[in-house]
């Protein structure tokens, strides 16, 4: 089957997942975004790459970080920038997401952002514009479901690759909520195709994906065996639902067993970075002094998604 985030000549159409994107392709995201931190370190930080573009943010699903940094990055690059109020939209009025999707391309649309609780959202759009043979347009996954989280796997890879230089030698650890994690999916692809060697997740047994040891991932249920000697830790949000359900008991004996205190984290490498992809949960998934301590590396993620999606946005549209 055809790769649907490619087009004809192997070049990034859409970004809808980490999986199955060639290596060639996410090198040349990190790469692009490292030239994007420079115009942001800049007085003027605007550059005119998406000049007369329209970009529309489309999320059904709350976000902070996500929503903030795309609509920052597409301003830096010139487009002008439409984030659609779902709440007040005629998709609560019971229009459907694609002729939502028809409708804003009559209003002469470049690309859209999509954040959806359903996975495969973005994926539906993209073969819709596909089928149509839009290919002036452009749909970047922004967090579909527990399927993939694409832009936050990338600015993941750039964090790691700004501190550790080098794939290749490194033994990451994955904390928490993996089963549910798009993030934990997305980030785990971007490392197979870059060539970390290790990569574990670390979690309750309720909470641990089957399927990734054919990946090649160590499971751990013990927190201070899955720590050891790791160069990186990748924290997961516990997700506030799973909560005193059957998967995990209270939020104080998650912390007990899987929180991320001082002493466990002196179990890594003693340069270890410290990352979560946000929002944090302190005192459920990580300690403040953790969160806010000298390898916490967490803030930076932030900026560097900024460069990131830049990267992305600039790429898709032929820059
Ligand atoms: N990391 C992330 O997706 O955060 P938001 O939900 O705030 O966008």
């Amino acid at each position: 089957m055809l790769n649907p985030q490619l087009n004809s000549n192997g070049e990034l159409q859409h970004l809808l997942a980490l999986r199955d994107l060639p290596k060639d392709i996410i090198l040349h995201i990190l790469d692009t975004a490292t030239s994007f931190v420079s115009v942001s370190d800049r007085e003027v930080k605007k550059v005119p790459l998406l000049r007369g573009k329209s970009v529309f943010n489309l999320f059904f699903e709350n976000s902070t970080r996500t929503r903030t940094t795309f609509e920052i990055a597409a301003k830096r690059l010139s487009a002008d920038v439409i984030n659609l109020n779902i709440a007040a939209s005629s998709t609560s009025k019971g229009e459907t997401l694609l002729d939502t999707v028809d409708n804003l391309t009559s209003m002469n649309a470049d690309m859209f952002v999509v954040r959806h609780a359903q996975s495969g959202a973005p994926f539906l759009i993209a073969k819709h514009i596909n089928d149509h043979k839009r290919n002036h347009l452009h749909v970047v996954n922004a967090g579909d479901g527990r399927h993939a989280h694409p832009t936050q796997g990338l600015l993941d890879m750039y964090t790691i690759r700004h501190y550790k230089k080098d794939f290749s030698n490194l033994k990451v650890a994955i904390v928490g909520d993996v089963v549910h994690s798009r993030v934990a999916r997305s980030d785990i692809h971007a490392m197979k195709t870059l060539g970390v060697p290790e990569i574990r997740t670390i979690g309750p047994a309720t909470l641990l994906a089957s399927g990734l040891s054919e990946l090649g991932v160590r499971q751990f249920t013990n927190m201070e065996e899955g720590l050891k000697d790791v160069d990186v830790i990748i924290m997961l949000r516990v997700q506030n639902e799973r909560i005193n359900s059957a998967l995990l008991p209270t939020t104080q004996e998650f912390f007990k067993s899987y929180g991320l205190t001082a002493e466990r984290l002196a179990l890594a490498r003693p340069d270890a970075i410290v990352m979560h992809p946000g929002p944090i949960n302190r005192g459920v998934e990580i300690d403040s002094a953790v969160a806010d301590g000298s390898q916490a590396v967490i803030l930076s993620q932030v900026t560097f998604g900024i460069a990131v999606r830049m990267a992305v946005m600039s790429i898709l549209a032929g820059n």
